[in-house]
C-alpha cells in the first residue's frame, strides 16, 4: 500500500516504516498519524513480518506534532477529540517488536514516538528534546512520563522546563538510546538488529516484551510475579523444547512460533 506521508518497505521478515514529510521536518500531522496506524496494523496482520523498524530517514526523525495544524485549536477542540490519543499510542501497543532508528532531530512528539518503540538506536546526528515549553505547551504524547522513566527526574525536568536538547552521547549515557551507530549505517544496523529478533520465536519475543513493559506499569513484586508466570508459560511451547534441545545438541534452533 502507498501513503502520502510515510513509506513502507520490507526486508525479509522486517517491516520498515519511514516517516516522509521532508518539507515539514516530518512533523506529525493527523494524516501522518492515521497512516502510521494503518501501516502498523498491516505489519501486525502480515504473518511474514516478525519485527518492525520505525525511522525518519537519514536527516530527521520528527520535529514533533504539527504546530501549524495545532495552533488555532481551543481547549474544547482538543479535549473533546482527546487529541494526541487516538492513533498516537498505536506504536506503543504494537505487539511485534518495534525499533526506533533515529537520525537528526527527535523533538516533542518525535521524541515521544521514538520512546513508544521498544528501544532506540540512533546515529551520531541524533538530537532529542521536549521543546514544547518554548511554544507555550507541555509534552502531550508521554514525554513527561516515558522520558522520566528512561532518564530520571533531573534530566527530564531540565529538558521539559528549558527545552534543552540532548545530543546522542548524552542520550546513550542516560539510557534513552540503547546504542549509537555510525552515521550512514543506522538503517542497515537497525534492520540487522530487527532480523536477529525476527530469528527468535515470535510468541517468546512478545512474552519478553510484555514482561519488560510490566516494569513500567506495576510494583516490583507484581512485575516479578508477571515475569515468573510468563517464564513458566514458555515451557508450554514447542519453541522452548526446540531452543533448549538445540542448545544441548550444539546446533541452531528452528523455531516454529508454537
Ligand atoms: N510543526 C509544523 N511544521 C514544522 C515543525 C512542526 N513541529 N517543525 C518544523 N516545521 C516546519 C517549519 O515551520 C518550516 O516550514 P516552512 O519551510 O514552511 O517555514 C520547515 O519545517 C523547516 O523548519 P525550520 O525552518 O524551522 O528548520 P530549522 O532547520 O531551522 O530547524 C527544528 C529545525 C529545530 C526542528 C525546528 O523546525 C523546530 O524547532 N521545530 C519545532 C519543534 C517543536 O517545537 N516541536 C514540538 C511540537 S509540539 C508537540 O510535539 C506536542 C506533543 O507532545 C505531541
Amino acid at each position: 500500500m502507498s501513503y502520502e506521508h510515510i513509506v513502507t518497505t520490507t526486508r525479509g521478515p522486517v517491516g520498515i516504516i519511514t516517516l516522509n514529510r521532508p518539507d515539514a521536518m516530518n512533523a506529525l500531522c493527523a494524516d501522518l498519524i492515521d497512516q502510521l496506524c494503518i501501516s502498523i496494523d498491516e505489519f501486525e496482520n502480515d504473518q511474514s513480518i516478525r519485527s518492525v523498524v520505525l525511522t525518519g530517514g537519514n536527516k530527521i526523525f520528527a520535529a514533533g506534532a504539527d504546530v501549524k495544524e495545532m495552533q488555532d485549536k481551543g481547549f474544547i477542540d482538543v479535549y473533546l477529540a482527546d487529541f494526541i490519543t487516538k492513533g498516537w499510542e498505536r506504536v506503543a501497543s504494537c505487539r511485534k517488536p518495534i525499533i526506533a532508528a533515529v537520525s537528526g532531530y527527535a523533538l516533542g512528539g518525535g521524541c515521544e514516538l521514538a520512546m513508544m518503540c521498544d528501544f532506540i538506536l540512533a546515529d551520531e546526528s541524533a538530537k532529542f528534546g521536549q521543546p514544547e515549553i518554548t511554544i507555550g505547551a507541555i509534552p502531550g504524547a508521554g514525554g513527561t512520563q516515558r522520558l522520566a522513566r528512561a532518564i530520571g527526574k533531573s534530566k527530564t525536568m531540565e529538558m521539559c522546563l528549558t527545552g534543552r536538547m540532548m545530543d546522542v552521547q548524552e542520550a546513550e549515557r542516560s539510557g534513552l538510546v540503547s546504542r549509537i551507530i555510525p552515521s550512514g549505517d543506522l538503517l542497515s544496523e537497525a534492520v540487522k538488529t530487527a532480523e536477529t529478533i525476527a530469528s527468535m520465536s515470535l510468541p517468546i519475543a512478545i512474552l519478553a516484551k510484555e514482561s519488560v513493559n510490566r516494569a513500567f506499569e506495576t510494583s516490583l513484586a507484581e512485575g516479578l510475579l508477571f515475569e515468573r508466570r510468563a517464564f513458566h508459560s514458555t515451557f508450554a511451547t514447542r519453541d522452548q523444547k526446540e531452543g533448549m534441545s538445540a542448545f544441548v545438541a550444539k546446533r541452531k534452533p528452528k523455531f516454529k512460533d508454537c
